[in-house]
């Protein structure tokens, strides 16, 4: 998976705004946020070198996991009928250009904090398409949508803001609210938090959960997009890789009443030819099961099995 070929050769250009020797020195500092000062509810992207980066080197891999997630979901009929999407924390625009993919038809209204991520999107969309600047934790949030989502956003906060951040973006919902973060024990920790906060207030979470509470015992849960490197990403990386396995953790919160039949494969599948193991979460927990061609029809099910898929 890689971004929109126009949407390439535009982040490409921005490398040239990086001044000599800058990247690595920029990559080092925002690492070095992120490993430290991240869940205070501070600013991390805090200058134009950080934005450029950001787009570089973030934004592919953003993209390809919002990309790939928005088509399972759809496929799995868990979202439909949206006409209208409110991205919050838009940053350099991932979400902006993976819901175009879809259908450029859609309405979608973008909100951001930072003047930087602001100026890199606008750069990148050629002044077509305005971000409106917004903090979701002081400001009143107006718009509504079908669907409100927020990327790689509320795990930067500190809890009390995401939980009350989650509420307002919940308000703006007409069907669904997605939030997407990273794929590590401390965001699943979080989203567990928000999970209970969104059931004690009567919304549904329809996925990735399949089960009011996690069947899961000392263990968390990740997903998975691939991203291709892009020579510019290697570079920006600093490591030859040609891709790189992106990881992830979501919510779909629903507004409507929405029965989801089946078990979600929530480890990537051990495919051997004999036999596939699957990790699957269904309504009475977590659990391995095997498939061997005794059953054909459910064999070649497993067999063709992808992390996050719905599997009857
Ligand atoms: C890691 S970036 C994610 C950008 C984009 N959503 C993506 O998936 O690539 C986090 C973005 O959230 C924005 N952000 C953080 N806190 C925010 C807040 N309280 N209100 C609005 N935007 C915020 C940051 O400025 C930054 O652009």
């Amino acid at each position: 998976m890689q971004l929109p070929l126009k949407c390439q050769e535009k982040v490409s250009r921005l490398y040239a705004e990086l001044k000599q020797g800058e990247l690595s020195k920029v990559q080092k500092n925002l690492t070095y946020k992120y490993k430290n000062e991240t869940g205070e509810s501070k600013s991390l992207i805090d200058s134009k070198a950080d934005s450029l980066l950001y787009a570089i080197s973030r934004m592919p891999a953003t993209y390809a996991v919002i990309y790939t997630l928005l088509s399972q979901l759809l496929e799995q009929g868990l979202i439909s009928g949206i006409e209208s999407v409110l991205d919050v924390g838009s940053g350099t625009g991932a979400g902006y250009f993976a819901i175009k993919e879809f259908d450029d038809d859609t309405q979608i209204a973008l909100f951001e904090r930072d003047e930087n991520m602001i100026k890199v999107f606008e750069t990148l969309t050629d002044n077509e398409v305005s971000v409106q600047k917004l903090d979701i934790v002081r400001d009143r949030l107006e718009t509504k949508a079908d669907l409100v989502m927020t990327s790689y956003v509320l795990s930067e906060m500190k809890e009390q803001d995401r939980l009350n951040s989650v509420l307002k973006l919940l308000e703006s919902a007409n069907k669904y609210l997605l939030i997407i973060d990273t794929g590590t024990p401390r965001t699943y920790e979080n989203m567990m938090t928000v999970k209970r906060f969104v059931q004690e207030k009567g919304y549904n979470v329809i996925a990735p959960c399949m089960s009011k509470k996690c069947g899961l015992k000392n263990d968390y849960c990740q997903f998975y997009a691939r991203v291709e490197r892009s020579a510019l990403m290697r570079q920006a990386k600093q490591s030859e890789l040609s891709y790189e396995d992106e990881k992830y953790f979501y919510l779909l919160i629903s507004k409507e009443n929405a029965e989801i039949c089946g078990k979600r494969v929530i480890r990537r599948p051990i495919i051997k030819p004999n036999n596939v193991e699957l990790m699957l979460c269904s309504g009475d927990g977590a659990s391995r099961e095997n498939f061997t061609k005794k059953n054909k029809e459910l064999f070649k099910q497993a067999k063709k099995a992808k992390i996050n898929d719905l599997i009857k």
